[in-house]
């Protein structure tokens, strides 16, 4: 069972970012990982949509064996985690935007979050901002459009950079100190994000919480993988495969990555 792959899915490669924290912590798993890129931006979708297709990604990693489910998207884990959780038997792992860590620590008072809106509309994440929003702005805004250009391959283009100088405008009237990345695509707008922000705003994604939380469950139910070598890895998208590999960085070169129509 703990030679089982870890199944981890997205609606594209913002997955690939926690797929690389898990990788870095737990180099001995083996991992299958979907990039539903032929379906983003899930963001824009309904909830039932959205429910609908992580319907459909877990069912392909569980008919491949997977021990585990990430599911290395906000919007899909804002959606659809406790259908998942009740209606299939392995554990599953989600990613929420970490507004504790941001309320706990901000002077100011002000946190900004950036997700989609499939994330902010949603239920479960109203009530994690009502747990750890006491007495704290919550600075809420859709990133409409970056998951889109982020797919498309272009994260330090101009029209990126607009898009964020027109989305971080209204945190950074409101005094935000903590920007929280409520989106698994985000981080890989760290880069221009920091250009962007003033140095006194600090960043936060969910990347190695998630891979840390993978760890414990799987120690938990005793299938973290005990084996000497380091895992194997296929990547599946159902769209442009050149640009997944382009996201894998170094890693491309050692692992499997491939079309499917899935
Ligand atoms: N990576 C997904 C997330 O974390 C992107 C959602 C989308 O496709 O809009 O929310």
């Amino acid at each position: 069972m703990s030679k089982l792959p870890i199944g981890v899915f997205d609606s594209g490669i913002g997955g690939t970012s926690i797929w690389k924290e898990i990788q870095a912590l737990l180099p001995k798993e083996n991992s299958i990982y979907l990039a539903d890129s032929k379906n983003a931006p899930y963001g824009e979708k309904s909830s039932e949509e959205i429910l609908g297709l992580s319907i459909k990604n877990t069912e392909y990693l569980l008919n491949h064996n997977c021990k585990l489910i990430v599911v290395a998207c906000n919007t899909a884990t804002t959606n659809a985690i406790d259908y998942l959780r009740k209606t299939y038997k392995v554990p599953f792992i989600g990613i929420e935007p970490a507004i504790k860590p941001a309320a706990l620590n901000s002077r100011s008072k002000s946190v900004g979050v950036l997700a989609t809106k499939g994330t902010l509309t949603s239920s479960l994440f109203h009530s994690t901002s009502l747990n750890h929003g006491e007495g704290i702005e919550i600075v809420e805004q859709q990133g409409k459009g970056l998951v889109e250009l982020i797919e498309s391959g272009e994260v330090g283009n101009e029209k990126t950079r607009q898009l964020l100088q027109e989305y971080l405008r209204p945190m950074l009237d409101k005094g935000i100190d903590y920007l929280v990345l409520g989106c698994t695509h985000y981080p890989y707008l760290i880069p221009l994000l920091k250009e962007l922000l003033p140095e006194s705003v600090k960043i936060i994604d969910s990347g190695e919480a998630v891979a840390r939380q993978t760890k414990s469950i799987l120690e938990q139910h005793g299938i973290l993988n005990l084996s000497k070598v380091n895992g194997k890895h296929q990547f599946y998208t159902n769209s442009n495969v050149s640009v997944l590999k382009r996201f894998l960085d170094d890693h491309r070169n050692s692992v499997k990555v491939a079309y499917l129509d899935f």
